[in-house]
């Protein structure tokens, strides 16, 4: 369902070329779940930032669901994010001034969901993450762990085929960190893509598949053999 042809990735800084990505070929099929690893700098974050199409690659080939999306323009990469990819983020990226639920409401409400339809969908999402008790919180009465599960039910609100997840667990404790790859596995278990950036080898030791980059290129691509 994903697939990257020879993409390279060429940032221009001071008019000097960086090289974030070179020549890389990566097949992602639906359903799985990958880490992505590699010291700061490799070009993780960059890789992620194509992939949910936030981003478009200097040269190559992106397929996403059969379709070559490397030359769609803003407005069409807005449209595809929002139809397929959820995201989440080391620092959770919620509206402070917002409820848990009004948070998970907002995407529903770009998407046009009519009213009901909205707040049944956001009640049930934050009741999957185990939040059913806290939706009228701002985030700063949530914990750490909570907030991220925020950020999850907002992310998986608009059904998405594929969650992006760039160091979903950086601010997070050893503990809280278990808990959301908990509830990111049982995520990947209802079917849906899950790619996700850690450092944490703990973290990657849940995922199926770990893909390491170094200096913008594929270093391994291993299946991880604990989690078969
Ligand atoms: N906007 C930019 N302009 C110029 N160079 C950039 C830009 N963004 C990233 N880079 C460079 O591209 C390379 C890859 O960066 P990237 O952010 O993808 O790394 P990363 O693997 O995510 O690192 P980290 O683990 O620190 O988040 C780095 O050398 C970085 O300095
Ligand atoms: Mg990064």
């Amino acid at each position: 369902m994903i697939e990257l042809k020879d993409i390279t990735r060429i940032y221009s800084l001071n008019s000097q070329p960086v090289h974030a990505l070179k020549n890389i070929n990566l097949k992602i099929h639906k359903g799985e779940f990958v880490a992505i690893m590699g010291t700061s700098g490799s070009g993780k974050s960059t890789m992620m930032n194509i992939l949910g199409c936030l981003d478009r690659p200097t040269s190559g080939v992106y397929l996403l669901n059969e379709i070559e999306v490397q030359h769609f323009d803003e407005d069409e990469l807005a449209s595809v994010r929002n139809r397929q990819i959820g995201f989440v983020f080391q620092q959770f990226n919620l509206l402070s001034r917002m409820s848990a639920f009004d948070n998970v409401m907002l995407p529903l409400v770009y998407a046009g969901v009519p009213h009901e339809a909205r707040i049944e969908k956001a009640e049930s999402y934050l009741r999957l993450v185990g939040l059913g008790d806290r939706m009228r919180h701002l985030p700063t009465q949530l914990s750490g762990g909570e907030q991220q599960r925020v950020s999850i039910a907002r992310a998986l609100v608009n059904d998405p085929t594929i969650v992006l997840a760039d160091e979903p667990t950086g601010a997070l404790d050893s503990h809280t960190s278990a808990e959301i790859m908990t509830l990111i596995c049982e995520l990947h278990d209802r079917g849906i893509t899950i790619i996700l950036v850690t450092h944490d080898p703990e973290v990657a030791s849940y995922a199926r598949r770990v893909v390491r980059l170094k200096d913008g290129e594929i270093l391994s691509d291993e299946k991880n053999s604990s989690r078969l």
